[in-house]
């Protein structure tokens, strides 16, 4: 009989508990004690009590339901925490939301603007809480709503900016940290003066700005473009300025956060085991540090040092500047002073600088705008305010331009006005160049016949020369073999002394890093031409052959997706090779560095994949050649100023000499994460071991992860082992590096994932040729399914050296390992 009644009695309770967790309405009968929650109509959201990670104190809250870690997006007392589980959440008959605390009372309560009647509070699906009376559900009517108040997260269908007419402005401000959703330091705020913009402040100090609304996307962030998640606007009335997002797919989950530590970011949920991942943020990178290179100084990521001032400004203090403290940033060469003769200088691909002290009319046109900004001696700088069909509108600086970056892609045009003086000095690299040029023209018909007499008279002199020479080139390059080519002096020889020049000595400073057989320096020549010196160790055993097979491979290897050898120096014991100079250093820096990959969207992968794969194609079988790379990776994937990609490094490109055959040789040597199991253990190599180190190298680039290195919790596999093992169970989608956001086209990464798992397969003869990859990659067609590849680590390798008897050597940074014979 008892235990009948306990049990009658728990049903109860838990029937009771079912139909309050079943609620979306709090009404002034029902109120919500600690341990009650509510649940919106669909399961997305749920309220009610609860504690952050490390902390004891209560608060009530909206998170999501359907997460399993749990996120807080709405904090009502963030302020008042209860320190007891004595807290109760009541809708009061005046249509205002309060807390109640056993001892305390009220804690907090809600604003009510207008009479109630029967009032009510609904969590809403989109997460929004709302009062209203009765069942009035016009968002209009209602009478205060969670999403006119945020903490730390923007949802979809918020509004993010101020109402000009009632004062209310909906901004982020961050959490004290992640146990403490009090306000910290950062808020996130449209700013209304000038032109409006999103100002990111840490107490009163600004970090970050957006940038002004451009009709397509803030001028910060080039990398916002329509996309199949969310679609996004911005609006600028009368009465209201803001941002919204909302979704596309409403089953995505993703929200904008602001970070206790200051970020603004964007995540999106996978699932349990992914949870959330990073999709955007806002800050990219150390450009965006709010005015990092003061006044009218310009901040280019890729330039080192990142800070140079605008033409025909100067740094404040020079000395400063080159101790790269920038913060006082440029000044005039020649000071404005408002006469006549003024006018502009246009800039491209910037961010804006900051707008607060700018004005704006959105109906004048680019012709107005600059005769208004001439017209008033204060006005700085002029550019469209919506860069839409063409560019309209006009926006307008007074005093110093703050905090201007510039973009490789969607940055906007900026007009810097300047005095007379300086206006010459451009115009004559410029527009007076016509005038120039015609008379270069005449001259040059005069000059032509007197060059072509020299040129005759050259011939004549250096057919003399090569033919006394000859001897001596063979004896720098060959020491002793017979068969030595002519085609070694088409290629320039460099002198010593211009290259110790161009690299102030080899200095430390030059040194761009550490190849597979020596140092590799950054030089100017006199004329000013950029180029990479590979300088061979003279140590290096293997040096001389390898020189000779670059010198003669790259020499006659001519591909824009292979780097360019400019020439030679043979100087004693010294033999170095000359190659054009790529500023974007190689692939490797960008790909598996978090903050530097995200310049490298989808489209611009693609590119990369694209262009390497026509390199080795060309490599493999269109050159006269027939070259095996042999060390593919993303340290020899150089990128050049448009990221258009350079297969470089060809040391080790066609050694084989002496008792080597094509397919086998008894050094190996390539680098580790990227040499085909059979070359690593049997020494045997084709063009399907470079397939082989594509196929990794592919991988790495979706991924954005080392093959070498690669570890997983769940797991022991390297990368190959893990894009397999996702690409079977149909998951291939998580490969995707989140860097690259939503810049990708589904279909072409997941050809391309599978494309590349085809090349890593265990077997030679299974993997594609270059041929089939490269039109593998120009079609829409499918793509075979690839067999298991073979996962083995380089450690098992090594200790299974299938060469007794000898060393290995390791170079560089270790990546680089090479097999030698002992002898
Ligand atoms: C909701 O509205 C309907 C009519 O639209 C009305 O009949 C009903 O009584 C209302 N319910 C409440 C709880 O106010
Ligand atoms: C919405 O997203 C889900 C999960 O990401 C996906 O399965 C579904 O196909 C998407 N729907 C549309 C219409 O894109
Ligand atoms: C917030 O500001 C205070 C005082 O300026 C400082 O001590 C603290 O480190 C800051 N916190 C963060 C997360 O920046
Ligand atoms: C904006 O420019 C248009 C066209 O020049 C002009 O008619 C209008 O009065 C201007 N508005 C303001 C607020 O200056
Ligand atoms: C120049 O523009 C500033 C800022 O809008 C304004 O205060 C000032 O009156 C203008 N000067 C003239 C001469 O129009
Ligand atoms: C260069 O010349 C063109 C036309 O010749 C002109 O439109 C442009 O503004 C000039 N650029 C500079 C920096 O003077």
């Amino acid at each position: 009989m008892d235990t009948f009644t306990t049990l009658v009695v728990f049903l109860y309770v838990i029937s009771v508990y079912r139909v309050s967790n079943a609620r979306d309405t709090i009404t002034v009968d029902l109120v919500i004690r600690d341990g009650e929650t509510i649940t919106s109509v669909g399961g997305s959201f749920e309220l009610g009590f609860f504690s952050p990670d490390d902390s004891n104190n209560r608060y009530v809250g909206i998170w999501y339901k359907k997460v399993s870690t749990r996120t807080v997006v709405w904090v009502a007392n963030r302020e008042f925490p209860l320190t007891d589980s004595s807290g109760v959440l009541k809708v009061t008959d005046q249509g205002t939301l309060v807390i109640l605390s056993g001892t305390n009372g009220i804690i907090w309560s809600s604003n009510s603007l207008q009479p109630a009647m029967n009032p009510n509070a609904q969590l809403l699906e989109s997460g929004n809480l709302v009062m209203k009376n009765g069942n009035d559900s016009d968002p209009e009517k209602f009478l205060w709503q969670s999403f006119d108040y945020p903490c730390d997260t923007a949802l979809p269908g918020m509004k993010f900016g101020r109402n000009t007419v009632t004062g209310l402005e909906w901004y982020l401000s961050s959490w004290k940290s992640t146990d403490d959703p009090s306000k910290g330091n950062f808020t996130y705020r449209l700013d209304p003066s000038g032109f409006p913009q999103l100002i990111l402040r840490s107490g009163s100090a600004v970090t970050f700005r957006s940038g002004p609304w451009n009709g397509l996307r803030f001028s910060g962030f080039p990398e916002i473009r329509s996309n199949p998640v969310y679609k996004y606007a911005f609006v600028l009335n009368e009465e209201e300025m803001y941002y919204t997002y909302e979704l596309l797919n409403s089953s995505v989950i993703t929200r904008l956060v602001l970070s206790p530590n200051g970020y603004v970011q964007r995540f999106t949920w996978i699932d349990r085991t992914r949870g959330w991942i990073l999709y955007s943020s806002a800050q990219k990178d150390d450009c965006d540090s709010y005015a990092l290179c003061g006044a009218y100084g310009s901040c280019n990521i890729n330039h080192s040092p990142k800070c140079t001032c605008m033409k025909g400004f100067v740094p404040k203090f020079p000395n400063e500047w080159s101790m790269v403290d920038w913060s006082n940033g440029c000044v005039r060469s020649t000071p404005l002073d408002c006469h006549k003769g003024e006018g502009f200088v246009k800039y491209s691909g910037v961010k804006l600088p900051d707008t607060r002290n700018s004005w704006f009319n959105e109906s004048m046109s680019l012709k107005e705008c600059a005769s208004m900004c001439l017209g008033n001696c204060s006005c700085t700088a002029y550019a469209n305010s919506d860069i839409r069909n063409g560019g309209s509108g006009c926006l307008l600086w007074f005093g110093d331009l703050i905090d201007i970056r510039e973009f490789a892609e969607n940055g906007q045009e900026l007009y810097v006005r300047m005095a007379a003086s300086e206006l010459d000095a451009f115009s004559s690299s410029n527009s007076s160049s016509e005038k120039r040029r015609k008379q270069v023209i005449i001259s040059s018909v005069s000059i032509l016949g007197v060059l072509f007499l020299i040129v005759i008279l050259t011939l004549y002199v250096v057919k003399k020369k090569k033919l006394k020479s000859n001897g001596k080139v063979k004896h720098y390059l060959e020491g002793g073999e017979a068969n030595e080519r002519h085609e070694h002096l088409e290629l320039p020889l460099f002198d010593l002394a211009a290259l110790l020049s161009a690299t102030n000595n080899f200095s430390s400073d030059n040194k761009l890093g550490e190849g597979g057989f020596g140092p590799v320096y950054k030089g100017i020549l006199q004329e000013g031409q950029e180029i990479a010196i590979k300088r061979l160790s003279k140590n290096s055993r293997q040096g001389l052959n390898e020189f000779k097979n670059e010198v003669e491979s790259i020499a006659k290897l001519q591909h824009r997706n292979l780097v360019k050898l400019l020439g030679c120096c043979i100087h004693g014991n010294e033999r170095m090779l000359i190659y054009e100079f790529m500023p974007n250093k190689s692939l490797d820096f960008f790909i598996f560095d978090q903050m530097r990959s995200v310049v490298l969207d989808w489209p611009k992968r693609f590119v990369i994949i694209n262009g390497v794969a026509r390199g080795l194609l060309y490599l493999h079988q269109d050159s006269r050649l027939r070259v095996i790379h042999r060390d593919l990776k993303a340290e020899n994937v150089l990128l050049d100023s448009e990221m258009s990609p350079k297969i470089s490094d060809f040391g080790l490109a066609r050694s084989f000499g002496g008792n080597e055959t094509e397919a086998n040789t008894t050094r190996v040597a390539g680098t580790l994460g990227y040499m085909s199991p059979e070359y690593a253990t049997e020494g045997l190599y084709s063009t399907k071991s470079d397939v082989f180190s594509f196929g990794v190298l592919v991988l790495e680039i979706v991924t954005g992860k080392r093959n070498r290195g690669f570890f997983h919790p769940d797991h022991g596999y390297n990368l190959l082992g893990h894009a397999w093992t996702l690409y079977m169970e149909g998951r291939s989608l998580e490969l995707i590096d989140p860097s690259m956001g939503d810049t990708y086209n589904l279909s072409e990464v997941l050809r391309t994932i599978n494309m590349g798992l085809l090349c890593v397969q265990r077997f030679p003869s299974d993997r594609p040729s270059m041929h089939s990859v490269v039109l593998m990659l120009g079609s829409e067609g499918a793509v075979p399914q690839p067999k298991e590849p073979c996962f083995f680590t380089e450690r098992n390798v090594l200790e299974a050296n299938p060469f007794p008897g000898e060393h290995m050597l390791f170079s560089g940074n270790e990546t680089s390992i090479t097999l030698l014979e002992a002898r």
